[in-house]
Order: C-alpha cells, then structure tokens, then sequence
C-alpha cells in the first residue's frame, strides 16, 4: 500500500512537472504563435476587405441565365458530367484560364478535384466583355471561393489570345 502511495505520488510529481514545463513551453509558443496571428490577420484583412467590398450580384445574374443550368445553383455541377465550381481546384488555380474556360470551354479533358471532363462540351451563349468579368468574378468569388477579380483588361487579353 505504501509502495503505492508512493508510486502515485511521483506520477502526481512527474504529471505536475510536465504541466509546468508544457506551460513554459506553451507560452513561449503563444508568443510565437500571437506574431503569426498578427500576420494572418493581416492575410485576412486585405482579402476580406477585397471580398466584402465587391459587388457580384451583375455576375449572379449571368451565372443563373447562362451557368447553372449545368453547374447548379450550389456550384457543385454533376460529378462526372459537370465540374464544380465550388472549391475548384481547377477554377482556382488560374485566373487567365478560368477566362478561356467562361469564353470557350476547355479543349482538352481536363482533371476538377480529382475527376476527369471530356473538353469541348461546354457551350455557352456568347458573352459581352464585360459580362465576362462580372460572371468570372462572381464564380471567383461565391460558395466560398475566395480567388480575387479579373479586369476587363484581362477579358480583352484572353479574347485576342484565343
Ligand atoms: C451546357 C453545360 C454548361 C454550361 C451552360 C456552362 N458550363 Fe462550364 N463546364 C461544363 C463542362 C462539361 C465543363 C468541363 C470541360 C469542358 O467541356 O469545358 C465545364 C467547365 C467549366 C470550368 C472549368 C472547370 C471547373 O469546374 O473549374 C469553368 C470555370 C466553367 N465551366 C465556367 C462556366 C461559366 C462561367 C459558365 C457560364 C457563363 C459555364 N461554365 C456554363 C458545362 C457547362
């Protein structure tokens, strides 16, 4: 019975310890930790500010008439049928391309999130220049996506590279 009280009590001794030395250790960590934050909260700042300030309802519009009859209204599409736009790796990776995509379509099969589309199935009624910008910067932008804004400058340069 001794033994035992004994035993417990170096465990108590050794737990108590390691609190005492996590909690050193925490805090520098913290410290660590408090500069990241401030520099992820700067991250957040600018984008959020970029976000909240841009008005995509004109894109909502062309998106619901020309888009989500394939790519639904939730963005998600159809697996296997029609890619999603929600958390599209491929949307998200590039700007210029998700261009391209909105004015022709892909060309060639392409890989979203890990499943492959046949190109060339996409069809779409011509857009103007700047309902281009407005649609792509609505997708860019909504179901979570969070990937910034193209111009009409870009939308220019896209159509005279095609
Ligand atoms: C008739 C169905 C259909 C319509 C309408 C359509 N898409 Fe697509 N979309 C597809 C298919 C199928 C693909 C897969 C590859 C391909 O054929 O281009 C695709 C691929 C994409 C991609 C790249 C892949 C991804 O998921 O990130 C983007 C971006 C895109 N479409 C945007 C749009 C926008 C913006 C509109 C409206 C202006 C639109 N699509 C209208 C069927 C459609």
């Amino acid at each position: 019975m001794k033994k035992f009280k004994l035993f417990s009590l170096s465990i108590a001794a050794i737990f108590l310890l390691g609190t005492f030395m996590a909690c050193g250790g925490d805090q520098e960590a913290e410290g660590a930790d408090d500069q990241n934050t401030d520099q992820t909260e700067e991250t957040t700042e600018t984008t959020t500010t970029e976000v909240a300030t841009g008005d995509f309802s004109a894109g909502k519009a062309i998106y619901e008439t020309n888009c989500m009859v394939c790519h639904q209204e939730s963005g998600l599409g159809v697996e296997g049928t029609f890619p999603p736009l929600a958390k599209s790796d491929y949307l998200l990776a590039d700007k210029a391309r998700a261009i391209l995509q909105t004015l022709q379509g892909a060309k060639e099969p392409i890989t979203v999130n890990g499943v492959e589309y046949p190109g060339s199935v996409m069809t779409i009624v011509k857009l103007e220049n700047q309902q281009t910008v407005d649609v792509v910067n609505y997708i860019l932008n909504s179901w979570g996506n969070e990937a910034g804004t193209v111009t009409l400058d870009d939308v220019k340069e896209a159509n005279a590279a095609k």
